[in-house]
């Protein structure tokens, strides 16, 4: 019988063109690139900042290659790696009381990259002031340096989330390197049914069995990019969990340790991260886990698990036997093996894949904003620098409906999302209680 065009066939793979392109407009992160410029209009995370104390860190952002240090007076600088002299690079440098002074022949920079000395050269000189050695604005928080690598006159405030400024929350954070391109390991925000599958019914359960439930879920697009809202049923409970994306890189979710088995509401999240590009093949998850009594009342989390090359659930780093981690594969092994650069020609979305649809949408169209040499929006802060973001987990006893419970979850879910949006704008210590309030309201809880 013959095959029509376009049906399906089997043994396929001779048929099958797979030497498709990717799409560099939002995957490739030099400068000068349509979406290196874009991302160099944010603040990027690029070193923990127990790692610049006493010597240089070498660092990588956006293809560049880098030098963090902290002089002995404990200012904060980052320079391009290789200096300005003959390229000897600046980890070897020596810090001293007014900058980075180079191994090779004494060059000293200043941390906003003034050369202060040539000491091999003649006191007459003009070869310091002649030249401009690299530098960017840092900024330090929670223990994480942040580096800015745009045009000065388009630097965004520096901020943090309102995740982060809780009274008491103790942020503590990591740095995992993945061996791919940063928009598929960004793209896992938006991707709340993996965990359905990739950490519970293929991998074995590598959180909760609760996330093995598959949930009703939905996406919406905000004044900051994308939320996710998946609501699945455990037991007499409803587990509603929002899940933020920040464009264009930052994400914040619940615990991943979450079972949905006790009430709770509107409680914040336990993780708030940037996928750090650092060239097209490269990237870092860097972020905090955050420690404060509503998000771990039963001390769960794991500090001492906590930083370079380590957060304290399962998954995250190449770090073990190959063959147990093809049995029991976590987010790296799923993510980087995307391909060094996943080819969204190659894919076949569906309708569980709306998130990622939009949140390509969001980065294209801060693309074309730069490309278009138009300036980009900047979020409304509240004093101290804070964004107000959505990310939450609120647990309802709301036991099953005979007639169509999957209507009902649904329904819990958009009524959940709609006050988590509706409430976005006031005050943040009368956002939560004006929150429950509305779900009292509307017969939630
Ligand atoms: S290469 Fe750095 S001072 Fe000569
Ligand atoms: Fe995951």
């Amino acid at each position: 019988m013959a095959v029509g065009k376009g049906a399906k066939r089997a043994y396929a793979g001779y048929s099958k063109n797979l030497d498709k392109a990717e799409n560099a407009e939002l995957t490739h992160v030099r400068k000068g690139t349509p979406c290196g410029e874009f991302l160099r209009r944010f603040w990027h995370p690029i070193a923990l900042s127990d790692e610049v104390r006493h010597l240089p860190k070498r660092a990588r952002a956006l293809g560049e290659d880098l030098v963090v240090f902290r002089d002995r007076r404990g200012r904060l600088g980052c320079l391009d790696l290789h200096c300005s002299h003959r390229g000897t690079s600046l980890e070897f440098a020596l810090v001293t009381e007014t900058g980075l002074r180079c191994c090779y022949h004494g060059w000293l920079y200043d941390v906003d990259g003034t050369i202060l000395e040539t000491p091999g050269e003649p006191p007459a000189s003009r070869l310091a002031a002649s030249i401009c050695h690299g530098a960017y604005p840092v900024r330090e928080h929670g223990g994480l340096i942040f580096g800015y690598f745009g045009p000065l006159d388009e630097q965004p405030e520096f901020f943090v989330t309102d995740a982060a400024a809780i009274d008491g929350n103790e942020c503590h954070p990591y740095f995992l390197p993945f061996a791919c391109n940063w928009l598929q390991v960004h793209e896992n925000s938006m991707d709340p049914l993996h965990s359905v599958f990739l950490h519970t019914r293929t991998s074995g359960v590598q959180f909760s069995d609760a996330f093995g439930v598959l949930p009703v879920v939905s996406y919406k697009r905000t004044d900051l990019g994308v939320i996710s809202t998946a609501t699945r049923r455990t037991g007499e409970l409803v587990w509603v969990r929002v899940n933020d994306e920040l464009t264009p890189n930052i994400a914040q979710f619940g615990p991943p340790w979450e079972d949905g088995t006790r009430e709770k509401l509107f409680m914040p999240p336990a993780i708030t991260r940037w996928i750090l590009p650092i060239d097209d093949t490269h990237c870092a998850t860097v972020g905090w886990r955050h420690f404060n009594a509503m998000v771990d009342p039963d001390h769960r989390g794991r500090p001492e698990e906590i930083g370079r090359g380590k957060v304290d659930f399962m998954g995250q780093q190449p770090d073990r036997p190959y063959e147990e981690r093809q049995i029991q594969p976590g987010d790296y092994d799923a993510q980087v093996s995307q391909r060094p650069i996943a080819v969204h020609a190659l894919e076949n979305l569906g309708t569980s894949d709306v998130g990622i649809t939009l949140l390509r949408r969001n980065v294209a169209r801060g693309v074309a904003t730069v490309k278009n040499g138009k300036r980009l929006e900047q979020p409304k802060l509240d004093s101290g620098h804070v964004l107000r973001t959505y990310a939450h987990d609120t647990v309802l006893r709301l036991p099953a409906r005979s007639n169509d419970d999957a209507a009902f979850l649904a329904a819990t879910g958009e009524t959940v999302t709609r006050i988590t949006l509706a409430t976005a704008s006031l005050p943040r210590g009368e956002r939560r209680p004006q929150a429950i309030r509305q779900l009292r309201e509307a017969g939630l809880c």
